[in-house]
């Protein structure tokens, strides 16, 4: 079976609907086909000042979602980054390949560091994307399913890979991205020119996979629409109902063209409403069984653990092969 390998960060006390569309439901699908292992990404979630509290708490609900949107621990191998300590090893030595302007061009750093200022970043903010090659690497992935902003990081795994596989000899898989064009960028519902994205969307503008129905079906009423009140898909000049037109035809199945002609001639109110009742019914058992999963810590952690323990297995068989290859002296 070709392997499958991606991440999520607790960074937030849930997953918006652009990380499920965009990658999430991905995950589930491809644990029928491929050898999966999917990560709670807590190493990369402290390149930002985090609580240590805030982050033990979005780890386990990280968790207890990805099994609640349908992940099953007997087939998917899903685990805690931190738990499998040969990522962050892993990421030393890539980190030793990597040349700092290559580091330096990486989009998603600037933009977030200019957030609190270049200087005020962690140098972990900077290294981030060379420890998200060490996490697909590490398991030999042959495939990485995710959203459209996480581009640039798998062009630099590619290279990273391919670099230390010319310098010290053929040791790693080199991975293709799985993006789904139709859902590859979820756009904010108050913003359509800007992704929905747990740091930078107003509340507004993210419909959370554990909200409550009242709040999410307020924040689809309320989204911003264009011009006119045909429901057409134009992304030039009609970006947020072309996002809404998306949303629809990825949560029911239906094409988008079967979507707008079934819209035609109502306005944006039914339509709006559809879209409500559609992420309502797809979050609403997420939400339950996530809640139900995290009821029962211990058994969670047992899950995690099971995770991990498969997880490090693989890791810790590359890293023997990456030790020997890079001229680490073998520890007696
Ligand atoms: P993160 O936690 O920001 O997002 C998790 C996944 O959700 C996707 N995504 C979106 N897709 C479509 N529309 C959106 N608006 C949207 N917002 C988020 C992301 O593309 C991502 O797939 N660096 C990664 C985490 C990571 C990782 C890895 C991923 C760490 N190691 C190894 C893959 C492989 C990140 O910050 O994702």
């Amino acid at each position: 079976r070709p392997r499958v390998l991606s991440g999520i960060q607790p960074t937030a006390d849930s997953f918006h609907l652009g990380n499920y569309l965009g990658a999430v439901r991905q995950w589930v699908t491809l644990q029928e086909t491929h050898d999966a292992f999917y990560c709670v990404v807590d190493l990369h979630a402290i390149t930002v000042a985090t609580e240590p509290a805030a982050l033990r708490r979005r780890s386990r609900v990280a968790a207890a979602q990805l099994f609640a949107a349908g992940l099953d621990p007997e087939r998917a191998t899903v685990f805690v980054q931190s738990h499998v300590r040969e990522h962050t090893e892993l990421a030393w030595i890539l980190i030793c390949q990597t040349g700092m302007g290559e580091a330096a061009r990486m989009t998603q750093f600037k933009d977030k560091s200019a957030k609190f200022g270049e200087q005020a970043a962690s140098v972990g903010l900077f290294t981030y994307p060379i420890l998200q090659a060490a996490d697909i690497l590490i398991y030999q992935a042959n495939s990485v399913p995710v959203g459209a902003d996480q581009k640039q990081h798998l062009e630099l795994t590619r290279d990273l890979g391919q670099r230390f596989n010319h310098r010290f000899g053929d040791t790693f898989t080199i991975p293709e991205p799985y993006i789904l064009k139709e859902v590859e960028k979820i756009t904010d519902l108050q913003d359509p020119s800007a992704k929905m994205s747990k740091s930078s969307s107003s509340p507004a503008g993210i419909l959370d996979v554990l909200e409550q129905p009242g709040p999410l079906r307020k924040k689809v009423m309320r989204a911003v629409t264009d011009t006119g009140s045909e429901v057409l898909f134009d992304e030039e000049n009609k970006p947020g109902i072309s996002n809404l037109l998306r949303i629809q035809s990825a949560l029911t199945g239906t094409a988008i063209p079967d979507l707008v002609a079934r819209y035609e001639g109502q306005g944006y109110g039914t339509f709006k409403k559809e879209v409500a009742e559609a992420v309502v019914e797809t979050f609403t058992p997420i939400r339950e069984r996530t809640e139900k999963l995290l009821a029962d810590e211990v058994e969670l952690d047992r899950l995690l653990a099971i995770g991990a323990e498969r997880a490090r297995v693989v890791a810790r068989h590359t890293m023997a092969e990456v030790r020997d290859r890079v001229g680490f002296l073998p520890s007696l």
